[in-house]
C-alpha cells in the first residue's frame, strides 16, 4: 500500500478524474491532505480540512456549525434571567476548538447584552510549518514542537501516528522524516507573544521559517479583527481564567472519556475559582449530532462559594457530582 498526498487547493476540492492513471494518483492521495494549505483559506475549506488535523493528545477537535442551535437559547434564558442587559458581561467558551460556536454564541449574545466581553479559547489555536530554508523540507508541528507531517511531494507522511509497515515506502519516509526532525528541528521555541492571533509576522529562526497555521475558523477571526468585544486567547482549561467571569462554557471537554477523576477534579476548580459569585458555568457534553442532542448542566456559583444546578437538559453533565464536591471543597 502506497500514501501520496494532497497538496494544492484545485487537488483538494477535485472530482475523481476519468482517466486511469490520474485516476490512480487521486486514490492513492486522498488520505494525506498537506496541512501547509491550512495557511490561508475560506469557510468551505477550512470546514472541510478539520477532519484531516489529528492532534497528538487525542482529544478530538469535532466541532460544527449550529452545533448549539438548541443549547444557546436555553443558556440565554438563563443569562437573561440572572444578568442584566446593561451588565459588563464577561463570558468564556473553554475549549473552543475552531472557535466557530463560539462565534455563533456572541453574535446571540450581543443583541442581548451590548456590553458583552466574549472570549473564545483553546489549547490549541495554531499549528506551525517549519520550513528549512536551504533543504525547502516542510514540518508542519503542535506549538510546543511536536511533528505532525513531513511535507515533501509526492509525500505528504504521517509523523503522529507514524506511518504504519502496511505502507512500507510511507514508512521509510517516516523514518527519513525522523532523522531530518532531529536536524531541522532543532529551533529553539517561538515567544508566546507570536501565538497572538493579532501577530501575523512570519518569524526567522537559525535558518528555519516558521508559519503560524491557524486552526480558527475565518468567521471567528474577522469577528475578532472587527468587533473588539470578542477576543481569542490560548488557554488551557487547568488553568484560572486571567479575571473573573460571569460565565463560563466547557462544552465536549470535560468527559471522562478524555482526563481521570483527577483531572476533571483540577479543572473543575479552575472554572470554580474563575468564576463571580452569583456566575454561571454550562458544562456538558453532545451526545448526538443530528439533530444536536446535549447532556448538560448549568450550575450557577451561590455567595457561599457552592454550586447549585439551575437547569439540566438530557441526563445533564456526567462530571456534575464532580463540581458539586469541588465547589464544596473550595467554600
Ligand atoms: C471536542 S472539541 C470541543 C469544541 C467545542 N467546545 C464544541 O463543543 O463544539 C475539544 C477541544 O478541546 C481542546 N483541548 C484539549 N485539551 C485542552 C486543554 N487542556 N485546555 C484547553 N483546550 C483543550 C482541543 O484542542 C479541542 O479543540
Amino acid at each position: 500500500m502506497l500514501r501520496l498526498g494532497v497538496f494544492r487547493p484545485e487537488q483538494f476540492f477535485a472530482a475523481p478524474p476519468d482517466r486511469w492513471l490520474p485516476y490512480l494518483y487521486y486514490r492513492l492521495s486522498r488520505s494525506r491532505v498537506s496541512l501547509r494549505l491550512l495557511r490561508s483559506v475560506g469557510d468551505e475549506m477550512f470546514e472541510r480540512l478539520m477532519p484531516h488535523v489529528r492532534l497528538s493528545n487525542g482529544v478530538a477537535r469535532t466541532t460544527f456549525r449550529n452545533r448549539f442551535r438548541n443549547l444557546d437559547p436555553l443558556v440565554n434564558d438563563v443569562l437573561s434571567r440572572n444578568f442584566s442587559s446593561r451588565e459588563e458581561l464577561v463570558v468564556e467558551d473553554w475549549a473552543a476548538s475552531t472557535c466557530l460556536t463560539s462565534y455563533e454564541w456572541a453574535e446571540s449574545l450581543f443583541a442581548l447584552f451590548p456590553r458583552l466581553r466574549f472570549t473564545a479559547s483553546d489549547g490549541m489555536l495554531y499549528l506551525i510549518e517549519v520550513e528549512d530554508a536551504v533543504s525547502g523540507e516542510v514540518f508542519v508541528t503542535e506549538q510546543d514542537g511536536r511533528p505532525l507531517q513531513y511535507i515533501r511531494p509526492p509525500f505528504a507522511i504521517c509523523m503522529a501516528p507514524p506511518e504504519s509497515w502496511t505502507a512500507p515506502l510511507n514508512r521509510v519516509g517516516y523514518q527519513w522524516a525522523k532523522r531530518r526532525w532531529r536536524k531541522v528541528g532543532e529551533i529553539g521555541r517561538a515567544p508566546d507573544a507570536w501565538f497572538d492571533w493579532r501577530c501575523e509576522e512570519m518569524l526567522e529562526r537559525n535558518g528555519r521559517l516558521l508559519r503560524k497555521l491557524p486552526l480558527i475558523h475565518p468567521r471567528a477571526l474577522e469577528l475578532a479583527r472587527r468587533d473588539e468585544r470578542f477576543s481569542i486567547r490560548r488557554h488551557s482549561v487547568f488553568e484560572r481564567a486571567p479575571a473573573p467571569c460571569h460565565v463560563i462554557r466547557s462544552m465536549n471537554i470535560l468527559n471522562r472519556s478524555y482526563f481521570s477523576e483527577h483531572q476533571l477534579f483540577d479543572a473543575a476548580r479552575s472554572v470554580a475559582e474563575s468564576l463571580h459569585a452569583g456566575g454561571i458555568w454550562i458544562v456538558g457534553r453532545t451526545t448526538c449530532e443530528d439533530p444536536p442532542v446535549h447532556d448538560v448542566s448549568v450550575l450557577r456559583k451561590l455567595d457561599s462559594g457552592l454550586l447549585q444546578v439551575v437547569e439540566r437538559t438530557g441526563a445533564g453533565s456526567e462530571i456534575e457530582s464532580i463540581a458539586l464536591d469541588v465547589a464544596a471543597v473550595l467554600a
